[in-house]
């Protein structure tokens, strides 16, 4: 059986985790997690682009090797993924020898199909994004400042891997496959990209400019460029040239932010499988970036959200919840802390969190812990019934859809229902009588709750995996799969006891 495959960007070795990391693993690890509930094969592909200039450029002014510097960030990037609960299934590192044979395998292969050869150029070259600039990078006359540093005129040889032989085809690829980009207004960016000549791509660096490369195979003098290694992570570790590489490939997703997107993710890395005759992705995911107050991120403004810091201090499952709950996915979004204070308290903290304590709190002062029997269904109850029906229809169509926020919205519209079902039933003041009927609405609306805390639960699984699987604990259910099990009343729970008396999921922060 083909797995589901699914791969993110690779993050860069010279700088730390911050939150755009941190999101799209979570983006990547939410789509993950709904496919294995759906009984998919999945295969999560994450890891750490370690080659290039930047590293070794940083690497000498702290005095240590490149090496050294990629093993610390790759520790601090896995850190952030073990905090974050990103269920991953392989990490890649672009100087682990298994990905740099492939790389090395791919550059002989086209070289001796003639797909690469060797030139001198003279051009203007931009240290700071490591490549030769074009006359269409020019704002106003002139290569800004801001995004390119200093550019200087050089003068050298190099090999260069053939772009426009697959202008063509790369054209008529993205317009009859609406599903290769997504979202869909994304693709006319590259269209546009595409409508005039592109320069072919220089796939080397001269070792006396930069060594800390994966050497080419045909020339000892050069390394290779590091966009050209890096790209190739998501074929290499999956076993290309292998038998296996069917089970993978065609990749599912690409997950990536929209700065990568062109030309590296939609021209050069199209072309290059196209070159070695490998079918293409089904589809580049774009999302957004995450802005502060409306302005990029930077280290130098100083407003660089650590996750590392939510996660610990919040935990894993409230950073996921409010980066998916704010963001559509493929636009911007702006990271705010009273805002993520408030989604902590008022969604998690209170509508949440306090419909479970309130529900356990209740089973055992009215009913020793023991879920009571649905004795009667009226309007109320009904009520709950049919909004769950509607809830799960729409959840598991958004998270098809990819809209997790919508997703995250229905469920939480279908949380607060059944608090103001609460508030209408109250429970407390039914335990004070002892009329039968009373009795039996107390125990049917308790059972109510319950089965809808167990479903709410088995929805949220992928976006809150630690809060999800606490409140199934409290039903003893310790796996689960989803169809059946999201249907009302799948999972009998009447007669059990509870496997707790307390449950405080989000304590309230100031
Ligand atoms: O680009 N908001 O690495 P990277 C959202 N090594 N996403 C953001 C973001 C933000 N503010 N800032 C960055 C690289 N990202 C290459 C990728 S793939 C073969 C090589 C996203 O560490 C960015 O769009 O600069 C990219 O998808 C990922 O974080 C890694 O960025
Ligand atoms: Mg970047």
């Amino acid at each position: 059986m083909k797995k589901f495959y699914l791969t993110t960007a690779i993050d860069y070795a010279n700088g730390h985790p911050h939150i755009g990391h941190a999101y799209e693993k979570i983006l990547a690890d939410v789509i993950c997690r709904t496919k294995r509930l759906l009984g998919l094969d999945v295969h999560f592909l994450t890891g750490l682009d370690e080659h290039g200039q930047k590293v070794e450029q940083t690497a000498k002014e702290r005095h240590i090797t490149p090496q050294e510097l990629c093993d610390s960030v790759a520790q601090e990037f896995i850190e952030m993924c073990a905090l974050l609960q990103i269920s991953y299934d392989d990490y890649v590192r672009t100087t682990q020898p298994r990905h740099k044979v492939v790389v090395r395998e791919i550059l002989q292969k086209l070289f001796d199909q003639g797909d690469i050869y060797r030139a001198e150029y003279t051009g203007f070259y931009s240290t700071r994004v490591e490549r030769f600039l074009q006359d269409k990078d020019r704002v106003d006359g002139v290569w800004p400042e801001s995004e390119f540093g200093a550019v200087t005129e050089i003068t050298e040889t190099n090999y260069f891997f053939k772009l426009n032989p697959h202008k063509q085809w790369l054209i008529d690829h993205i317009s009859s496959h609406e599903d290769f980009i997504f979202p869909k207004f994304r693709a006319k960016q590259v269209l546009e990209f595409l409508k005039e000549d592109i320069n072919d791509l220089c796939i080397s660096r001269p070792k006396n400019r930069l060594s800390w490369g994966i050497e080419l195979p045909f020339d000892p003098e050069y390394v290779t460029y590091v966009w050209f290694d890096a790209l190739i992570n998501y074929i290499s570790v999956v076993g290309y040239g292998r038998e296996q590489f069917s089970e993978f490939w065609p990749v599912d997703f690409h997950v990536i932010g929209k700065d990568i997107l062109v030309p590296a993710h939609s021209i050069y890395w199209p072309i290059m499988l196209h070159a070695l005759e490998i079918p293409m992705p089904k589809t580049l995911l774009v999302h957004g970036w995450w802005l502060c107050s409306g302005e990029k991120m930077s280290k130098s403004v100083g407003n660089v959200v650590d996750p590392l810091d939510y996660a610990k201090q919040f935990g894993a499952d409230a950073f996921r919840y409010f980066v998916i709950r704010e963001m559509n996915v493929g636009q911007d979004c702006d990271f705010s802390h009273e805002r993520f204070l408030a989604r902590y308290n008022d969604d998690l903290g209170n509508d949440l969190g306090n419909l479970l304590s309130r529900t356990v709190n209740m089973l055992q002062r009215y009913n020793g812990g023991i879920i009571p029997e649905i004795a009667e269904l009226e309007k109320p109850e009904r009520e709950i019934i049919d909004l769950w029906a509607q809830t799960q229809r729409k959840v598991l169509e958004a998270y098809e859809r990819l809209q997790l926020h919508g997703a995250l919205e229905d469920i939480f519209t279908f949380v607060r229902a059944i608090n103001k079902f609460l508030e209408i039933r109250a429970p407390w003041k039914l335990a004070k009588s002892e009329d039968p009927k009373h009795r039996a609405h107390l125990h049917t609306s308790l059972a109510i709750c319950s089965e809808a805390i167990r479903l709410t639960a088995t929805i949220l699984a992928p976006i809150l995996p630690t809060a999800s699987q606490k409140m199934l604990s409290i039903f003893q259910i310790d796996r689960i799969i989803w169809g059946k099990e999201l249907e009302w009343n799948a999972h009998p729970l009447a007669n059990q006891s509870l496997a707790t008396d307390a449950m405080i999921l989000f304590p309230r922060m100031a």
